[in-house]
């Protein structure tokens, strides 16, 4: 096969390094991975009989060893290793933790999530190490996000879960296209990542919105790959009328401390907390 070009990095969701080497092997390519605590305690309690067994420990040191598998397939891609916090976590200890993930492989970005804390420990990290702020739903967390990294000379990422605001009725690809406006007067620090992707519509969009990089699930990812990774026709589409519109927010502009964009949304809340519950249900 030719290799193919996209507009848009492509990046693989998942916790698995075997479909992190067939992903690869399917389209020639891959530009980079994400993880999550729920993605990877769903393959460590899939892999070990009696998840009672792990500890805290030997569970991150699962976490490691998966990760340094799927930085070996992919050496010169990125690789996002999550930090561990729920409601309470401070900004120190997303800072101890990712000054640890940082150093288990050389190609490694840091997953915080897009809260108050997470952003206070952004500003600081974003002088050490790639970042890739998680949980993003508004347009006003992304122009947060933006202000709290400038100056940066390491990549960072900015990731708008859409499927999980197709979930509840709205347009989640309207949230990717409003940031894309807002970003064109910024100075192109951030790279914006498309998550949550749930079909290839989602896909087709975010090559049409030319998001700098779409993580695609396995199952997303194959199915792609059945139809020879086929690219969105030029007049392609997106027509979701079932789902309600996020209209873009010119009040919204970059410019601003970072602590004046309104950071809260209860979908960050929702999704903090069940990273959170996911990776502490292996210890039950
Ligand atoms: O990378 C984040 C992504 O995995 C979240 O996807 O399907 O849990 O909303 P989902």
């Amino acid at each position: 096969m030719a290799h193919l070009c996209f507009s848009s990095k492509i990046f693989l969701d998942g916790g698995v390094p075997e479909e992190t080497a067939e992903a690869k092997k399917l389209l020639g390519f891959l530009d980079g991975q994400t993880t999550n605590p729920t993605l990877i305690a769903k393959n460590l309690s899939s892999r070990i009989s009696s998840s009672s067994h792990l500890t805290q420990k030997s569970a991150l040191d699962e976490y490691k060893k998966i990760v340094r598998q799927m930085s070996k397939i992919i050496p010169k891609g990125s690789v996002s290793i999550q930090v561990f916090a729920d409601q309470k976590t401070k900004a120190r200890e997303m800072i101890k933790q990712a000054r640890e993930r940082r150093i288990w492989i050389p190609n490694s970005s840091i997953k915080i999530p897009c809260v108050a804390e997470g952003l206070k420990a952004g500003e600081i990290l974003c002088k050490e190490m790639p970042l890739n702020f998680t949980l993003v739903f508004s347009q006003s967390q992304a122009a947060a996000v933006y202000e709290a990294t400038k100056g940066t000379k390491y990549p960072v990422f900015v990731s708008p879960f859409v499927g999980r605001l197709d979930d509840r009725g709205e347009k989640g690809m309207d949230v990717i296209a409003n940031i894309v406006k807002m970003y064109k007067s910024s100075d192109k620090h951030i790279e914006i990542l498309t998550a949550s992707v749930r079909n290839l519509d989602h896909l087709y969009c975010a090559l049409q919105l030319k998001s700098d990089i779409i993580t695609i699930p396995f199952k997303v990812f194959k199915e792609w790959a059945s139809l020879g990774f086929k690219k969105p026709d030029k007049d392609y589409l997106y027509h979701k009328p079932e789902l309600k519109d996020i209209p873009y927010r010119p009040d919204i502009q970059l410019g601003q401390p970072w602590q004046s964009y309104d950071l809260h949304h209860d979908l960050t809340d929702k999704g903090v907390t069940s990273f959170w519950t996911d990776w502490q249900g292996l210890f039950k």
